[in-house]
């Protein structure tokens, strides 16, 4: 492997040596990303070529004597851990980590996977929200950045916007395209600086995780049935995520994330609600989600919008095994279709699933809305631990993540890393299953059938199923 540190000294910012790294050696987390995301179809073709042997142009990175800083070649880095390499061959450039987002910023405006507007407006945003490199002009930045004068304008402009509306003293753009030096203090602690480029975090088997803002990288990913369930708004403690939006930002926050088609968790009344403003159309069937308890709010609606799910495929024990053409039945090795109702115990302390994450959804809960969902990608735009990619995974599925967290992102990827995939299902993603043809718990004798379920009902509480009491958190909802 290089050392640099033993090369003759190169100007400042030239090639200083070409060598092989290890990928884990690179740092491309280090805030030197100046794309607004990943592109994940990219990653795959790259991974794809990489594995036939096609050579890519070399990535750069800056050594400051200690870290080897990724300055251009994300796609290339993440295609490379995607194919399994070892090592990339790279372009070292003695400089600091400074050194490399200046590079980055302009990086791929000539060469490389086109920038999107998207990515030119980060690499903007970056030197903005920059103590130092914000006093540049205007000129200076769109030559750094390879962008038009305008695009740093506008920029600047909306940066200023959100500044002034967090603080009360006033700030400006001079005729000149700086910012005065009047109290610049709060620019860049605005909402801009506070998101972080996508990062692919983990991608095996079929599953992909992203560490980031699902508002930014939703729009780039292909299209998939998106299965959540997103925060709540209702005050839960997460890592770096207050959970308490005003409404409309709420709102906004779903709309930019869970369009049809798509399955939701939510409260009822909630998701009532929010089908109208988030204008998803009709509910193609919803399910009750019901806990065992005796405090009120402990059910939740899981509904499905634009996709029709299967629930003949899961299938559960009969409610009326004493019924003779049920005990046939059972003989015949049948079991009932699955109901419209799931009785699933939320993850309490202590239960075999549970991690440190606060509001964890029950893996039997995504287990079954995966089975019975179709389509080619499942998408959670909250993945939070991962229920859903590792429901996902035990069944062989397709699926995408997207977390804020990157404390939770661990969580699930250690989950992720102990699931076992199945083989991968090539009906639309849904396996067969083993209900019989007939709904039989209609089949039976009417009354008799319905006394038979409401007495499994009421007979399972204290006896056949284990009895965990809930907790209610002070914002009133159901810990899981
Ligand atoms: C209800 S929890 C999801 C729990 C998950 N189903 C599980 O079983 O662990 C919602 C998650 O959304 C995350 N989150 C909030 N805003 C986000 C955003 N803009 N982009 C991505 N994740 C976000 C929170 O950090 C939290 O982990």
């Amino acid at each position: 492997m290089l050392d640099p540190k033993s090369d003759t000294h190169r100007p400042h910012g030239s090639a200083d040596a070409v060598a092989s790294l290890p990928l884990g050696h690179v740092v491309a987390d280090g805030g030197t990303q100046a794309r607004a995301s990943i592109h994940v179809s990219t990653v795959s073709e790259y991974a794809d070529a990489m594995r036939s042997g096609t050579r890519f142009p070399l990535i750069t990175v800056y050594f400051d004597g200690e870290h080897y800083f990724l300055a251009d070649g994300f796609h290339r880095l993440a295609a490379a851990r995607v194919a399994g390499l070892e090592e990339i061959p790279v372009e070292v450039r003695q400089g600091t980590k400074r050194d490399a987002i200046l590079h980055a910023v302009g990086a791929n405006a000539a060469h490389g996977l086109p920038r999107t507007n998207q990515d030119k407006r980060w690499s903007v945003e970056m030197l903005l929200n920059d103590p130092e490199w914000r006093q540049w002009s205007s000129n200076a930045i769109a030559k750094a950045c390879q962008v038009s004068h305008q695009l740093v304008d506008d920029v600047r402009r909306s940066l200023v916007a959100q500044t002034s509306e967090a603080s009360p003293t006033r700030v400006f753009v001079t005729k000149h395209g700086t910012v005065s030096s009047m109290d610049v203090a709060r620019i860049g602690k605005g909402k801009s600086r506070q998101r972080s480029a996508a990062t692919l975090y983990y991608e095996k088997e079929g599953i992909q995780l992203y560490c980031g803002d699902a508002r930014e990288i939703v729009p780039t990913l292909p299209a998939s049935v998106v299965v959540t369930d997103p925060p709540y708004n209702v005050g839960t403690m997460y890592d770096g995520y207050g959970d308490n939006l005003a409404r409309e930002d709420y709102v906004a926050l779903l709309r930019q994330t869970c369009g049809p088609p798509c399955c939701l968790v939510h409260y009822p009344e909630d998701l009532c609600d929010l089908a109208g403003e988030l204008n998803l159309g009709h509910m193609t069937q919803a399910v009750a989600w019901v806990t065992n308890s005796n405090l009120p709010r402990q059910w939740r609606m899981v509904a499905w919008f634009g996709v029709e799910p299967l629930l003949a495929r899961e299938t559960q024990d009969y409610k009326n095994p004493q019924d003779r053409r049920i005990r046939a039945r059972i003989a015949a090795g049948c079991r009932a279709r699955g109901y419209d109702w799931w009785q699933v115990h939320p993850v309490k302390h202590g239960a075999a699933e549970r991690v440190q994450h606060p509001c964890q959804l029950p893996l039997e809960v995504a287990r079954r809305i995966v089975n019975i969902t179709p389509g080619e990608t499942i998408l959670d735009p909250f993945a939070g631990s991962g229920t859903t990619l590792v429901a996902a995974k035990e069944l062989g599925r397709r699926a995408i993540g997207i977390e804020l967290s990157e404390r939770y992102c661990a969580l699930a990827v250690k989950r992720l890393d102990a699931t076992s995939s199945s083989e991968r299902a090539s009906d639309g993603g849904v396996p067969e299953c083993r209900a019989c043809e007939e709904d039989t718990t209609r089949s039976a004798d009417s009354g008799k059938a319905v006394e038979s379920v409401m007495g499994s009902v009421s007979a399972s509480a204290p006896g056949t199923e284990q009895s965990h009491p809930m907790t209610i958190t002070a914002a009133g909802a159901m810990e899981r």
